[in-house]
C-alpha cells in the first residue's frame, strides 16, 4: 500500500475508534500474566466484560485475576503451558464460554541469529508464537462466525516483518512471528460477517520481554491491540498495525 494510502487510511480509521463497546461481551487473552496482557485486562476489566484469561504461572494469573474481578469482570481461569499442550489449551478457552474478542497475546523471545540458535529453541517459539496463537484462532473462530461477529487481535511484532527486516538477532523469534502474521490473512480469508483478523506491533515496551529501558508503558503497548478489538464494522481486517496504522508485513 501506498505511504499516502496507508496515511489516509490511518487517519480514517483514527475517527471510527471505540466503535465497538465491550459491554456485554467475552474477551479472552492469552499469556495473561505478562505486561502488555495484563494493560488489556486492566482496561477491560471494568467495562461491563466476562474475561476468559488464560496463564502459564499459577500465583501469578490468580493476582490477575483477583485485580479484574475487583473491577467488575465475570472472569473464567485458564491455565497450562503453550509450549505442550496448545491444542488442549485452546479447547479450554473456547469451551469457557462464546468469545466475542480473542487477544493472542502470549509470546517469548529468545535470543540468537539462525547459526547459533537450536533447533528445539526454534520449535518452542514457533510453538508458542505461532502455533499457539493458530489453535485458539482454530478453537474460536468457527463460533465467531456462526454468530456473525468477533475481533481476533493478534499481537505480532515488527521482529517478524520482513519490510522491516525481520529480527535477524532473534531468529527464532522473528521466523514465529512473521508465521503468526501469515495466519493473520489466513485467518481473516476464513472470516464471514462482521468478524476480524488483525496482527499488530505494541512497540518497544517495558515488560519483562521487553526490559526496563523500552520506550513505551504497557498501556501504550496495549492501545493499538484495544483500538482492533473495536473496530466498527468498516473497519479493516487481515493487515498489520501499530500506532493504529496499517504497516507493511
Ligand atoms: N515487550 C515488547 O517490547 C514487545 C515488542 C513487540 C512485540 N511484543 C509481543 O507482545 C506480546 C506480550 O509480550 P510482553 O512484552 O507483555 O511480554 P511478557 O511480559 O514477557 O509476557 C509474555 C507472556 O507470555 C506468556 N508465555 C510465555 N511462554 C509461555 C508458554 N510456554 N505458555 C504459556 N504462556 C507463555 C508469559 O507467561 P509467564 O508469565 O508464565 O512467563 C507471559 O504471560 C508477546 O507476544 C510479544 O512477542 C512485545
Amino acid at each position: 500500500m501506498p505511504d499516502d494510502a496507508t496515511s489516509a487510511q490511518g487517519a480514517r480509521m483514527d475517527r471510527s475508534a471505540d466503535a465497538w463497546d465491550f459491554a456485554g461481551r467475552t474477551v479472552a487473552v492469552t499469556g495473561a500474566t505478562g505486561g502488555i496482557a495484563g494493560a488489556i485486562v486492566d482496561a477491560v476489566a471494568a467495562r461491563g466484560v466476562t474475561i476468559v484469561m488464560h496463564g502459564r504461572r499459577v500465583d501469578a494469573l490468580d493476582r490477575v485475576v483477583d485485580r479484574a474481578a475487583d473491577r467488575g469482570a465475570d472472569i473464567h481461569r485458564v491455565t497450562g503451558d503453550l509450549a505442550d499442550e496448545p491444542g488442549d489449551v485452546a479447547a479450554v478457552i473456547a469451551d469457557a464460554a462464546p468469545i466475542d474478542v480473542l487477544f493472542n497475546v502470549a509470546g517469548i523471545y529468545t535470543p540468537g541469529d539462525l547459526l547459533s540458535v537450536d533447533v528445539e529453541t526454534i520449535c518452542r517459539d514457533f510453538d508458542v508464537n505461532a502455533v499457539a496463537a493458530v489453535a485458539v484462532m482454530q478453537a474460536v473462530l468457527p463460533g465467531m462466525n456462526d454468530r456473525r461477529r468477533g475481533r481476533i487481535v493478534n499481537v505480532s511484532s515488527g521482529g517478524g516483518s520482513f519490510a522491516e527486516g525481520l529480527a535477524r538477532g532473534h531468529a527464532a523469534y522473528a521466523i514465529s512471528k512473521a508465521a503468526l502474521n501469515a495466519a493473520t490473512v489466513l485467518g481473516a480469508g476464513c472470516a464471514r460477517g462482521d468478524v476480524k483478523v488483525n496482527a499488530m506491533c505494541p512497540g518497544w515496551v517495558r515488560t519483562a520481554m521487553g526490559g526496563p529501558s523500552a520506550s513505551r508503558s504497557p498501556e501504550e503497548g496495549a492501545d493499538t491491540a484495544l483500538w482492533l478489538a473495536a473496530l466498527p464494522a468498516d473497519g479493516p481486517t487481515g493487515g498489520f498495525f501499530r500506532d493504529r496504522r496499517c504497516i507493511p508485513w
